[in-house]
């Protein structure tokens, strides 16, 4: 293995500046993309000669094609497997697999149901890997959804930014930029599906256990998803204690006037979210899904810099 490969695998590994600059660099680079069609190559070509592999062990949308449509404007190539086809479901280990994977192609990127699966690729893979996605984190849609604050509302760090929902991986993502950077984030979760305690204390900036009624007082962020992840279970129950998190017309006009929307996609109008937010003024989630290209690319020049 090389020693100086650089995975993508978590927030937590870059600095202030560093996420900064890669928050930035999708930016600058987005405004300088051709318009001449989605596959139009990007003047530096960073990644010609290169091949991406994306792997997916969970369904997607936005990940596959966004990843797919970066490598393509970086000027390199895709190849794309889903891992139930892969002789992984015959037994052969992630570690071999991450091994042969490594002589085939330049970058990979997993989307695994366990984080330890994309942990062990990468220790295993002698070329950079990201994280597409796993049950802790997905540092990929909360690079994206940074791109979007600032080009929205065009300060990141001196914002207040509401969770309403469960914990789940992209609240810990958000919960690692908020730890890089330092703005203020609230958490509005229902006791019995809230945050890993460990994970938010030492930080004044991020709070917990705040009622949905006033949680969204002045805020200028209002973040949610699905309440019921990839692999777990739809549950009456949980549904029934998730209703008063919903985001609704309520929550939104308790926010700054001029506040946004984000969600990761998939969304379920009138469960998380109602209609008249997710398609209202305030949402910005189609320039959010839009900005996955650009966090993709941001991503990919870094790993292969
Ligand atoms: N937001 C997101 O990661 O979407 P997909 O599951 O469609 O990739
Ligand atoms: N929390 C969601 C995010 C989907 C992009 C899930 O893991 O299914």
């Amino acid at each position: 293995m090389t020693e100086t490969k650089k995975d993508f695998i978590d927030l937590t590994q870059f600095n202030k500046n560093e996420l900064i600059f890669l928050i930035e660099d999708g930016i600058n680079k987005k405004n300088m993309s051709s318009k001449n069609g989605m596959a139009s190559v990007d003047e530096d070509a960073c990644a010609k000669n290169k091949i991406l592999a994306t792997i997916f062990e969970k369904p997607s949308t936005r990940t596959r094609f966004s990843f797919e449509t970066a490598m393509y404007q970086l000027g390199g190539k895709t190849i794309y497997a889903n891992m139930s086809d892969m002789q992984l479901g015959r037994g052969e280990t992630i570690d071999d697999t991450a091994k042969v994977i490594s002589r085939y192609v330049d970058i990979a990127m997993l989307r695994t149901n366990k984080h330890s699966t994309l942990e062990n690729f990468a220790k295993n893979a002698s070329i950079p890997v990201i994280n597409g996605l796993t049950d802790k984190s997905h540092p990929c849609q909360v690079l994206a959804d940074l791109i979007t604050v600032k080009e929205k509302i065009g300060d990141i760090e001196n914002k207040s930014y509401v969770w309403f929902g469960p914990a789940n991986n992209m609240l810990t993502s958000w919960i690692h930029a908020a730890q890089i950077i330092g703005f203020e984030l609230r958490i509005c979760s229902p006791k019995d599906y809230s945050v890993d305690n460990n994970l938010v204390s030492g930080f004044p900036n991020i709070t917990t256990d705040l009622d949905p009624n006033d949680a969204a007082k002045d805020c200028d962020c209002i973040i949610t998803d699905t309440w019921f992840s990839m692999g777990e279970d739809d549950n009456d129950q949980k549904r029934k204690i998730l209703e008063p998190y919903k985001v609704d017309s309520n929550k939104i006009s308790m926010a700054s006037s001029d506040a946004i929307f984000l969600h990761c996609l998939p969304a379920h109008r009138g469960e998380e979210v109602d209609a008249d937010v997710i398609d209202g003024v305030n949402s910005v989630v189609w320039d959010e899904a839009e900005n996955r290209v650009h966090a993709q690319k941001s991503i990919i020049r870094w790993c292969l810099s």
